[in-house]
């Protein structure tokens, strides 16, 4: 693939009309962090991947810098470890020049239903997927008033967060709760001008679902369920990610998108 010069980058970042401040994306070693990092740096944002696996995050960063030209760090931050977040997130600030916009797609899943859970699974789930979003949202807003107008918070969210599967109480839980805690931010951020959203993916193809996918009958059942008759790739939960935090969402706050091809638009009978 050739790399585009950075001139049709930065073209590319005119016609979406996105601020041109660094990003945060958690998660960003893999799957739909490392789609959106990429898509971002597609469109000439800066990006600060952060993940507990190097190798990936190094690598995210190394395919932002090398394909798209842009400016990319990486860092080793344990989401669940809220003394980390409050030191490296003003790192990143400084790393990338300004820091706009934060994507939360640090997860983590784990099949258990509610008669077989227990604290720890419970406290895993809840802290990387839900606590982590809180703990680096509550100190973006100094860097972001730094950044300027149009800075942005996209959480994600999923499908799971919107309905009941007996066997993912905890990550149920997380998910429902990053869309309460998605609106009493949006609520707060909104009088400094700064907009937060979720993204609801449905299923994707990713290293999370892989567990899943090897349940014989489960793919196929689930694209037979599915009006577009597909999972996702990672890239189509990427570009709805880069909309939300672009300038082109500018009137869009406290709300999720459904991104699932269908899956929920469908009636159970
Ligand atoms: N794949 C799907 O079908 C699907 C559907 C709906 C929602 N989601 C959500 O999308 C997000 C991304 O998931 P994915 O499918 O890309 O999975 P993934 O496993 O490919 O990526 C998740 C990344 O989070 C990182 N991570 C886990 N714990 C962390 C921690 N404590 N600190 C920092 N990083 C940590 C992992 O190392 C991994 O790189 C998750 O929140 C997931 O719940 C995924």
């Amino acid at each position: 693939m050739t790399p585009p010069s950075q001139g049709a980058s930065a073209h590319t970042h005119q016609r979406l009309g996105s601020p041109n401040t660094g990003v945060l994306v958690t998660g960003g070693g893999s799957g739909i962090g490392r789609a959106a990092a990429l898509a971002l740096a597609e469109v000439g944002r800066p990006v600060a991947v952060w993940d507990i696996d190097a190798e990936g995050a190094e690598e995210t960063a190394a395919i932002c810098r090398e394909v798209h030209g842009s400016v990319a760090e990486w860092a080793v931050v344990d989401v669940a470890d809220t003394a980390a977040i409050a030191e490296a997130v003003p790192r990143a600030a400084d790393a990338l020049g300004s820091l706009g916009g934060f994507v939360h797609a640090a997860g983590v899943s784990g099949a258990m239903t509610v008669d077989f859970i227990d604290d720890e699974s419970w406290d895993t789930t809840l802290n990387v997927n839900l606590r982590a979003a809180a703990m680096i949202s509550r100190v973006l807003l100094e860097p972001f008033r730094q950044a300027g107008p149009g800075s942005s918070v996209v959480l994600i969210s999923s499908i799971e967060g919107l309905f009941g599967s007996a066997f993912l109480t905890a990550y149920c839980a997380s998910k429902g709760g990053v869309l309460g805690l998605m609106r009493s931010i949006a609520h707060r951020f909104a009088g400094e001008g700064f907009r937060v959203n979720a993204v609801c993916p449905g299923a994707v193809d990713t290293p999370m679902l892989q567990p899943a996918f090897e349940l014989p009958g489960f793919r196929a059942q689930l694209e037979e369920r599915t009006p577009l008759q597909r999972v996702a790739t990672p890239d189509e939960i990427a570009r709805p990610i880069r909309f939300l935090l672009s300038d082109e969402a500018s009137f869009i706050t406290g709300t999720h998108l459904t991104v699932d091809g269908g899956l929920t638009s469908i009636t159970a009978i």
